[in-house]
């Protein structure tokens, strides 16, 4: 299995935190590719309870665990989520952090914050973490990289530069009072100070592991709707959530991934603004909110709701070559009476393929398929003792995806997961 990658395939929040716990059991190396802390990847294991942010979901195992060149750090916030770690027992010696990964400086965030105030009815539902003004100034050849950190001389002239610009902003745009790059400069160099044994070159490290077959293991962040290039523009995130952002975000060859596991939610969830075709504002959805405990687990909002929607998880695998599926929260489904899911999208009263433009996303009625329900999946300890219609439930969507669920989730635990042994080629 060498190199497998973890993608969300729908809007967030899938469970690829749960599924990185359990497969870091057997890997070297577990790397966060892309994004930032607006993740928030739960892990329940039996080391506690945990909602990790930065740090790889990798970090309860014997693994090496990285944080790659495509994510943008809060070195702050990482600190914080280290100490939570090691107070709880958990040994982070084994974390680093890409020198090239760079640094989200406390004007993202003021940044990310001030802009979300200015659209006011039209704003994106950011996670206010300052993950796209991080990404808009690595784009834009200012950004500070964590290799920077370590060079007080490099770093002091990089952030003057930079607080330049942002000086200009703040006065013309949101009449906001300056910066000052000194204190910016001593809060660099003092993280750098603190980080300083984590922060290395991880090239070389991708290269030899890779040379010696070992098992690498690469977390998403978010789901493909909110992939910059391939979601709802502009309700998406700032990076590349897919297969193809995790080679770049690690320094893996695409050449070298032999396996894509896509976590799909078995129902939908979202944060933030945009378009949510199956969506449900009515008691369903409450229950789906209650049930599944759907609140983030970096901003606590509570999270929209709606029906799997097959259109988007097909997309998803389609883009991004998914091996397989994991399926999580199927005993959050337990109880309903009917459960319905989305076979396709109708947009002018005709069906469409697949998924149309951005700016239509709004327009388009779900076309439902309807399934009976089931209770008690929740005490299944293999696929053959699954209600048979939460079964039929899970053979259907491999059909309506095109891609086998090899593994379906009934709790939140590491071992509350059963292996489907019925596959279905795509
Ligand atoms: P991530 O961002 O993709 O890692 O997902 P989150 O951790 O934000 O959200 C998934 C939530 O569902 C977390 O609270 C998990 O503990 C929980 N969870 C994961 N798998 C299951 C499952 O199969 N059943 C239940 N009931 N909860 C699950
Ligand atoms: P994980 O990795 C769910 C959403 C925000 C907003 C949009 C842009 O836990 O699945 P950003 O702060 O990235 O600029 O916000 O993306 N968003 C998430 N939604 N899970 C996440 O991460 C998210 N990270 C960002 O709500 O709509
Ligand atoms: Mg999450």
């Amino acid at each position: 299995m060498p190199v497998t990658a973890i993608i969300g395939t729908q809007w967030g929040d899938e469970g690829k935190g749960r599924i990185v716990d359990l497969l870091a059991e057997d890997a070297d190396i577990t790397i966060r590719c892309q994004g930032g802390a607006n993740a928030g990847h739960t892990v329940i294991n039996h080391m506690g309870k945990f909602a990790l942010h930065l740090v790889p979901s990798g970090i309860f195992s014997k693994a090496m665990c990285i944080i790659g060149t495509g994510v943008v750090l809060d070195p702050s916030g990482l600190m914080d989520e280290l100490k939570v770690l090691e107070n709880a027992g958990v040994d982070t010696g084994n974390l680093i952090i890409s020198d090239r990964a760079h640094i989200v400086m406390p004007y993202h965030i003021l940044f990310d914050k001030l802009e979300e105030q200015r659209l006011s009815n039209r704003k994106i539902g950011t996670t206010l973490k300052g993950i796209g003004p991080a990404y808009g100034d690595k784009v834009a050849r200012i950004g500070i990289q964590a290799g920077d950190l370590l060079d007080a001389d490099v770093v002091s002239q990089k952030i003057k530069a930079a607080v330049e610009q942002k000086n200009l902003i703040l006065a013309a745009i949101y009449n906001h009072e300056p910066l000052s790059a000194e204190n910016l400069i001593d809060w660099a160099i003092e993280n750098g100070r603190k980080l300083k044994e984590r922060i290395k070159p991880t090239s070389p490290i991708i290269r030899d592991a890779l040379s010696k077959d070992k098992n690498i293991l690469l977390e998403g962040q978010l789901g493909t709707m909110r992939d910059i290039d391939w979601g709802a523009y502009p309700y998406i995130t700032t990076s590349s959530t897919g297969a193809a952002g995790l080679c770049l975000g690690s320094g893996i060859p695409p050449t070298a991934l032999n396996r894509v596991i896509g976590i799909t939610k078995a129902y939908t969830t979202a944060v933030g603004a945009g378009p949510f075709p199956t969506e449900l504002f009515d008691t369903t959805g409450e229950f789906l909110r209650k049930q599944g405990n759907e609140f983030g687990a970096t901003t606590g909002r509570p999270r929209r709701t709606g029906w799997f929607d097959a259109v988007a998880v097909r997309y998803s695998a389609q883009l991004n070559g998914i091996t397989e599926i994991a399926l999580t929260k199927v005993d959050v489904l337990d109880g309903m009476e009917t459960i319905k899911v989305a076979v396709g999208y109708k947009l002018d009263g005709a069906i469409i393929d697949g998924i149309p433009h951005a700016n239509r996303m709004d327009d388009v009625q779900p076309v439902y398929e309807e399934f009976e329900g089931w209770t008690g999946s929740v005490n299944a300890s293999s696929y053959e003792e699954l209600p048979k219609a939460a079964r039929r439930y899970v053979e259907r969507l491999q059909e309506l995806v095109g891609v086998p669920i090899r593994l379906v989730s009934i709790g939140p635990e590491r071992d509350s997961i059963v292996e489907n042994p019925y596959l279905v080629a795509a």
